[in-house]
Order: structure tokens, then sequence, then C-alpha cells
């Protein structure tokens, strides 16, 4: 590492190289771009960031989780708009909801009504916007769901008043919990004449989640999702707990996120949702999401509208990948084509090896059983 330029060093800890040099003015150490630093300079560079010194100051760049660390300058954060979960049992109306939320029809359109994949969506009251994430409400997708709380700010669990706590509405307060996600309970379907919002919040309050009116701190709201009941308390409820949950993003900086969901198409290739969490994604952008990469060709917001950028928080379907991703896979964006692709390159050998492993595993398991 000793001998690095500032040019070379900021692509490791991916950062700008005007930031590292503010740095090190602010440290009292003068470098212009492509001077080579000493190993001291180095060490002050990699403490600045949070690595310690003794580890190896040369990051490896495949490793995706490291260009998340939490390591923002406090005034490169602004505020960004909140991401919400809307969580609970099949049938509770999880869908009705969102489909209200943004006054389309969902719901018709599906299936059987049921919620065929991972959408995400943004809504805007009062001028602020919220970032939506659909999810399926059945046990197959319990996994991505747990992921799902993860890149989730607040979740809505939705419970049918005339239903009651179901497995998956355990399931979904263990996931919110798990996450540390704040929790907002919507009761659904109070138009109808057997609906028990009491019995609702008695069952929950077994769970932890107490009523204000009873003591607690769970916001409760009784809607109808079908008739649009209460829905504008519901999402000035979320703006409520927005403001006090202080959520912020630095929108100046290469863009990271996870995958909301992925497909490969006959006509465009591989297309992927992705949700921006830090920095701004740009068309052209040089990208790595989880084991694929490429160069950020197309993309579209929620409305299918073609957008050129998208900073915090913001759900765009991007395509210009070799090859489909994972829903929950991470996404970096490099600061150029050639370790991007180095990068993405390098994850799907090792993708590949874990899984010759995996299988070798399996037969020689297989073959201890049958001794
Ligand atoms: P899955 O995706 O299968 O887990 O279900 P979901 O939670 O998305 O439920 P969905 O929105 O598909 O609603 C299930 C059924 O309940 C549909 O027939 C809806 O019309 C109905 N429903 C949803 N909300 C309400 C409501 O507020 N009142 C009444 N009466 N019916 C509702
Ligand atoms: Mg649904």
């Amino acid at each position: 590492t000793e001998g690095m330029n500032i040019q070379e060093i900021s692509k490791i800890f991916h950062r700008d190289a005007s930031e590292i040099i503010k740095k090190l003015l602010l440290s009292g150490v003068m470098a212009n771009q492509n001077q080579a630093l000493s190993k001291e300079v180095i060490e002050l560079i990699a403490l600045e960031y949070g690595v310690e010194p003794e580890e190896k100051v040369v990051v490896d760049k495949a490793d995706l989780e490291i260009y998340f660390e939490d390591n923002e300058d406090e005034e490169l954060l602004t505020s960004r708009p909140p991401v919400v979960t809307i969580m609970g049992h099949v049938d509770h109306g999880k869908t009705t909801l969102l489909d209200q939320l943004r006054h389309t029809r969902v719901t018709e359109g599906e299936a059987g009504g049921i919620t065929q994949h991972i959408g995400a969506y943004q809504v805007e009251i009062e001028g602020k916007p919220i970032t939506f994430l659909d999810t399926p409400g059945h046990e197959a997708f319990t996994t991505m769901r747990a992921r799902g709380a993860d890149i989730t700010d607040i979740t809505i669990i939705v419970v049918a008043a005339n239903d009651g706590v179901m497995p998956q509405t355990i399931e979904a307060i263990n996931h919110a919990k798990a996450a540390n996600v704040p929790i907002i309970v919507a009761i659904n379907k109070v138009d109808l004449p057997e609906a028990n919002p009491d019995r609702v919040m008695q069952e929950l309050s077994e769970y932890g989640l107490i009523p204000e009116a009873w003591g607690g701190d769970t916001i409760f709201v009784q809607i109808s999702a079908k008739y649009n009941q209460n829905i504008d308390e519901l999402l000035e409820m979320i703006l409520l707990v927005a403001e006090v949950e202080e959520l912020t993003a630095n929108s100046n900086r290469l863009a990271v996120g996870t995958v909301i969901e992925a497909r490969l198409d006959k006509a465009q290739g591989a297309t992927a949702t992705l949700l921006v969490q830090q920095g701004t994604l740009r068309i052209g952008d040089p990208i790595v999401v989880g084991n694929s990469y490429g160069k950020v060709r197309t993309m579209l917001n929620d409305n299918g509208r073609r957008i050129r950028s998208a900073g915090p928080a913001t759900p765009v379907e991007i395509t210009g990948l070799n090859d489909a991703p994972q829903a929950g896979d991470l996404f970096v964006v490099f600061e150029d084509e050639k370790s991007a692709r180095m990068a993405g390159e390098e994850r799907a050998q090792r993708a590949q090896l874990e899984q010759r492993d995996t299988k070798k595993k399996v037969t020689l398991d297989n073959l201890f059983e049958s001794l």
C-alpha cells in the first residue's frame, strides 16, 4: 500500500479524492491527488474511516459490505424518506392497503389476488415522499421478508379486525423486533360488522404491543384499506415516526443499496429493482450487484418513467447487468468499469466455488449415510 496515491486510496475507501484531501488538510497534511503517500499518511486515512491500522489497509473490493459502513460525515447528511414495509397474515389486506396508497388497482391484476413478487413504490404526502416495500404474505417468502425488515425503517403490521392475531402476524412482529424497527399497527377491515378492534389490541398486548390509550407506546390506527377509511391518519403516523427516527443519508457519494427483486427478461436481459440507501445512482454508473456487474443502462422509477438519477430511499428498476442478482443482494457503484468488473467477476467465482464445496459436502454426507 505504501506509495499509493490519493486517487487509488479513494477507490479503496470508496470516497471522493477531494474528501480525503480535505480530511488530510484538517489533520495538517497537504497532499494532491497523484502524489505518492507515506505509510503513516495512509494509516491516518484508514483510521479516519474506521479501519484499524494493524488490519490490512487494502480492503477487499469484492467484499461489498465494507461500502455500507456507517461512517458518514455528519455535515454531509441530509434527511431522507422513510422506507416502510407492510407485513401481516395472509389476506389481512396488505396489497389492498398498498393499492389504496397508490390509487391503483394492484389486487385486481394479480393472479388469484395473491402477491406474486416484491415491489417497491413511493407515495407522496404533503410533499413528503414515503417509500413502501410490498412483501408477499406467505411462509415460502419468510427469508425475503426477514431481509426486507433489515432495509426497513418502519414496519406496518396489518391485522384484520375480523380475524385477529395469526401465525404470520407473530412472525412479522418477531422480524420487526429482531431488526429493531418501530412498529405501527394498522387494524384493518374495521368496516366489517364482525370487526373487533379491541380483541386485536388485547391479543397484541401479549406481544408487547400496547396502545397509547392503554398506557403503552405503540401507535394503532384503525383503517379500512378497501373503503379508504383513516388511510391519511396512517400516513401521518408514518411521517411522525419518521421524524422521530431522524432518518438521514449522504446523497453526495457513489450509490450503495439493496436488491428488492430481479429477473431475467428475454428482451432486456437482467432487470433488477434496487433500493438506493446511500448516495445517488446515475445512468452509466459502473455497478456490482450481488454476484453480477455491469453499467446502469436504463433506469425507471416506480411509475415506469425513465429517470437519470435516484437519491437515497428511492426504488428504481435498472438494466445493464450481465446476470440477474437475487433479492436481498447488496449493490455498490464503483468509480470505474474495470474495478466493477474485477469485483463482480471475483464474487461470481467465489459463489461458484462455494456452491461446488456445498455439493461436495452433500455427496460426502450421503456417502457416510450409505455406509
Ligand atoms: P396476501 O398477499 O395473499 O398475503 O394477502 P393480502 O394481505 O395482500 O390481502 P389482500 O389485500 O389481497 O386482501 C385480501 C382480501 O381482503 C381481499 O378480498 C380484499 O378485498 C379484502 N380486504 C382488504 N382490506 C379490506 C377492508 O378494509 N375491508 C374489507 N371488508 N375487506 C378488505
Ligand atoms: Mg398481497
